[in-house]
């Protein structure tokens, strides 16, 4: 969709559709628009009054619109940057019913003297663009995109923040989409080999370095967490890494870590059947990654960047690992393999020790990691395990900020306890319980500890069952609007 701004007289403007977010109290400055409606606005007052998630749908007139569509923020002093991407999300998808190519739109900025304008528009059109998302990407006959371009119509005074917000919303959207397309993308398409070209197209167009080690160069190295995992598969393994350096002095170094399996039997140790084709989202954390690099470079975030991605594939096989196995890891230590689908930690440890390596300010992963953690903190949540309470505190704002929400959870030393091993310095399974932290421990012992690190495990909220309000059921994109905020609010 094509987003910009203007100054004007909103229903002066010629579109398909004009769209008025109002707040539950009286608006000023519409009435030309109620003048041009035949008092349109003024007649819909009585059965329309700004209640949150509410539209109203008034005859264009003599506007330049076929339609005015009154979409309700709720009362001005409770509005978030939140219920702006829900109104947002509703606007569009009525202009979409309403098969309106194009929109303008006039946001109530003095209304929302709490909230920056630049955070209003950016908001809105994380709302709109994120709920058109279309998860029918292998249909025979692709639908085209119905709406395509928005106008937003502003005083003088407000023109240049607004337009500001846009381009930071295009961007954020643009990352969460990116995501949210590889984890629907389905898995006999999406590969290891596919999601190494997918991120060295980003590479290109972003301006990162793009390093792609494939299976030869992973068994030079001594990468045996992401070798044993991939071994049962015909699809061969990868480490992708990304990377990109800012001009400004003292800039911070983060390095972004994520689970790239793009499907997870479990292995030997085989899933059972129900819904076992979700877990061709289980590169949900690599996808919000992948999403997260973008907005940084879309937005010149000043900060030296690396991404690393191992990926694979977790197929049973007579080549595969069997429970019972010792691994010995790129960092050295050896790893009793007692479950073939606690794999996600297998890999991420190799990735995660070659993150140590160039002593980085701040280490984040994000993993599907456990069962455990969804079924802690539902899909609302993400579980976010840290040694750093700055870095925790980012990310849990963050989380504020985007909606992209996440819980404090612990990481002790009897965590560390419950995996030691008898034949190996470790082992991939804890106990029976506290499966999300066990996991955790697992990561950090492959984390060096002058390093500020978190792990955010995100197998809740990558996949939902049902529908949000700007999230289709299925693939969610999860992560990459958290991570890309928390590294701007760590670089600010
Ligand atoms: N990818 C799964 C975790 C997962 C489960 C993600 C549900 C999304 C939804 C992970 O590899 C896994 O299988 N974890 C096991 C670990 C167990 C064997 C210790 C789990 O959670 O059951
Ligand atoms: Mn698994
Ligand atoms: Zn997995």
């Amino acid at each position: 969709m094509r987003w910009t701004v203007t100054t004007g007289d909103i229903s002066k403007l010629k579109s398909d559709l004009i769209i008025i977010p109002l707040t539950s109290e009286k608006q000023k400055g519409l009435s030309a628009l109620d003048k041009a409606t035949g008092n349109g606005l003024t007649k819909a007052a009585s059965l329309f009054k700004g209640k949150l998630e509410t539209t109203h749908l008034v005859p264009g007139g003599r506007s330049g619109a076929d339609w005015v569509l009154l979409v309700g923020l709720g009362k001005a002093e409770e509005v978030s940057v939140e219920s702006i991407r829900r109104c947002a999300a509703l606007a569009a998808k009525r202009a979409k019913s309403l098969k309106a190519g194009s929109c303008t739109l006039k946001l109530p900025v003095d209304a929302l003297k709490d909230l920056d304008c630049s955070a209003i528009s950016r908001c809105w059109v994380e709302g709109a663009e994120l709920a058109l998302f279309e998860a029918g990407l292998c249909k025979s006959k692709k639908k085209k995109a119905v709406v395509k371009s928005w106008k937003l119509v502003a005083d003088k005074k407000s023109i240049a923040k607004l337009r500001a917000g846009l381009r930071e919303g295009e961007s954020y959207a643009a990352g969460s989409l990116l995501s949210r397309k590889l984890v629907t993308l389905p898995p006999n398409i999406l590969t290891p080999v596919k999601l190494a070209a997918e991120a060295r197209k980003l590479a290109k167009t972003a301006g990162l370095k793009c390093t792609i080690h494939g299976a030869a160069k992973l068994k030079q190295i001594g990468a045996g967490g992401i070798i044993g995992v991939g071994q049962g598969s015909v699809n061969e393994s990868k480490l992708i890494i990304l990377e990109t350096k800012t001009k400004k002095k003292n800039a911070k170094s983060i390095t972004l870590v994520g689970k790239g399996v793009t499907f997870d039997t479990g292995g030997i140790s085989l899933k059972p059947g129900q819904n076992m084709h979700e877990m061709k989202g289980d590169m949900g954390g690599a996808a919000a990654m992948l999403g997260a690099a973008l907005i940084v470079s879309q937005l010149k975030m000043r900060v030296n960047l690396k991404v690393i991605i191992p990926t694979v594939e977790n197929m049973p096989d007579g080549n595969a690992i069997k429970p019972g196995d010792v691994l010995k890891m790129l960092s050295g230590k050896t790893v009793e393999v007692l479950n073939t689908d606690a794999e996600g930690r297998l890999i991420l440890a190799d990735g995660l020790h070659l993150a140590c390596k160039d002593k980085p300010d701040f280490i984040v992963d994000a993993a599907t990691l456990t069962g455990a953690c969804a079924v802690a903190l539902g899909t609302q949540f993400a579980g976010t395990f840290s040694n750093s309470s700055v870095l925790a505190e980012s990310i849990d704002k963050a989380g504020c900020d985007t909606f992209e929400r996440s819980w404090p959870m612990p990481l002790t030393d009897e965590h560390h306890a419950d995996i030691v091993s008898t034949v190996a310095d470790i082992k991939n399974l804890g106990k029976k319980f506290g499966g999300a932290s066990s996991a955790a421990a697992f990561l950090e012992e492959f984390v060096d500890e002058d390093v500020n690190w978190a792990h955010i495990d995100i197998a809740g909220p990558s996949w939902l069952d049902a529908a949000l309000p700007y999230c289709a059921k299925g693939g969610s994109g999860f992560g990459a609007r958290l991570i890309a905020r928390t590294l701007q609010i760590l670089t600010d």
